[in-house]
């Protein structure tokens, strides 16, 4: 009798993993692009926070290159015009753009997005966020600092969302609207030095979540779907790396997140070896995830202060 079930229960477990991986290979390797669904109206805009560099300047050109008009955000009115040319430049779509500190709060968000009121933004991608990286631990902080770090990363997105959300209810009565928070693997791993950033990206998780069943469950659905981005490193200013296949360059990244966009999962990793790392921090004992995270965040270190010297 035991040796039956035992068997019956492996095999479900082997067919279970099969499947898994056979939609792990498809899902990177073969699955085509979902995005034209939110480019099927006339006139389509996506919103891109923190787009003067890095992957949101990155996710912005692919996706003008896409064919959306953009609405780009950023600190530095200078920086942030000089992008909007180089976009200019590339295509003939509409490029607009507004400025706020996210690190900073008390915006008025509805007078932010006044400007923009009439325009049909069918993608929302809120990438704007990060961490100091100084190396030090919650009490070498101050209580601005702090609440900086919440306002940059959380706080920002989730007033700007609040503020977007009827006008993106109103444009989903025409065909899907999504919105996207960049995430961090460190919300999963909660590395040295980290834990700030960590937490508030694991706070964009379940917001995603949460958010997501706001519009599909609680009263008739809007069509405003929401959707959770895991990243692991890429080689930007703030994380100057090497690029290698764990540590794409922003525009190779960018390229990535933009062919996954829409693609029906609530929380992934756009990187494919983002997503073997995060699902072996999932099988192997905390306590080796938990070294191996603070030996990359050394070399996280490393590397800033090679670039610093450089500079
Ligand atoms: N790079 C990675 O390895 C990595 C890993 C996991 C998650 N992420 C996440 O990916 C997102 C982008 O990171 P990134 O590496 O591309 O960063 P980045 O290269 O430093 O670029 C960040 C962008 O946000 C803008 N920005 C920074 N602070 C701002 C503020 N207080 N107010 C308004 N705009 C601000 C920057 O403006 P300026 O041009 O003026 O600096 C720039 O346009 C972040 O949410 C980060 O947490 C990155």
């Amino acid at each position: 009798m035991l040796f039956p079930l035992v068997f019956l229960v492996g095999a479900i477990v082997v067919a279970n993993q099969t499947f898994r991986f056979l939609e792990f290979l498809w899902f990177y390797l073969f699955r085509s692009s979902s995005v034209q669904k939110y480019l099927r109206r006339p006139a389509p805009y996506a919103i891109v926070t923190g787009a003067s560099d890095g992957i949101g300047k990155a996710v912005a050109q692919e996706l003008f290159a896409k064919g959306f008009n953009l609405i780009i955000h950023g600190r530095n009115e200078e920086k942030v015009r000089r992008v909007v040319d180089e976009l200019k430049a590339r295509g003939s779509g509409d490029v607009r753009y507004f400025i706020a500190d996210a690190a900073k709060s008390g915006h008025d968000f509805t007078q932010l997005l006044k400007p923009f009121a009439d325009l049909s933004v069918t993608l929302v991608v809120h990438n704007v966020g990060g961490t100091s990286l100084t190396g030090g631990r919650i009490d070498e902080f101050s209580d601005e600092e702090l609440a900086g770090f919440i306002a940059w990363n959380d706080l920002f997105p989730l007033l700007l969302t609040r503020a977007l959300l009827p006008n993106l209810r109103t444009t989903a009565k025409d065909g899907p609207v999504l919105v996207q928070f960049i995430g961090s693997q460190a919300a999963e791993a909660s590395p040295p030095t980290m834990s700030v950033y960590a937490a508030t990206k694991a706070f964009l998780a379940a917001l995603t979540r949460g958010l997501d069943n706001d519009e599909r469950l609680w009263g008739t659905p809007s069509g405003v779907a929401f959707e959770y981005l895991a990243v692991g490193s890429v080689a930007t200013n703030s994380n100057p790396q090497n690029v290698s296949r764990t540590a794409p360059a922003p525009e190779e990244f960018g390229r990535a997140l933009v062919g996954k966009i829409g693609c029906g999962r609530r929380r992934y990793a756009p990187w494919m070896m983002h997503a073997i790392m995060g699902w072996a921090a999932g099988v192997l004992p905390e306590g080796l995830v938990d070294q191996s995270a603070a030996w990359m965040v050394k070399k996280v270190y490393e590397g800033r202060q090679k670039s610093a010297k450089k500079a």
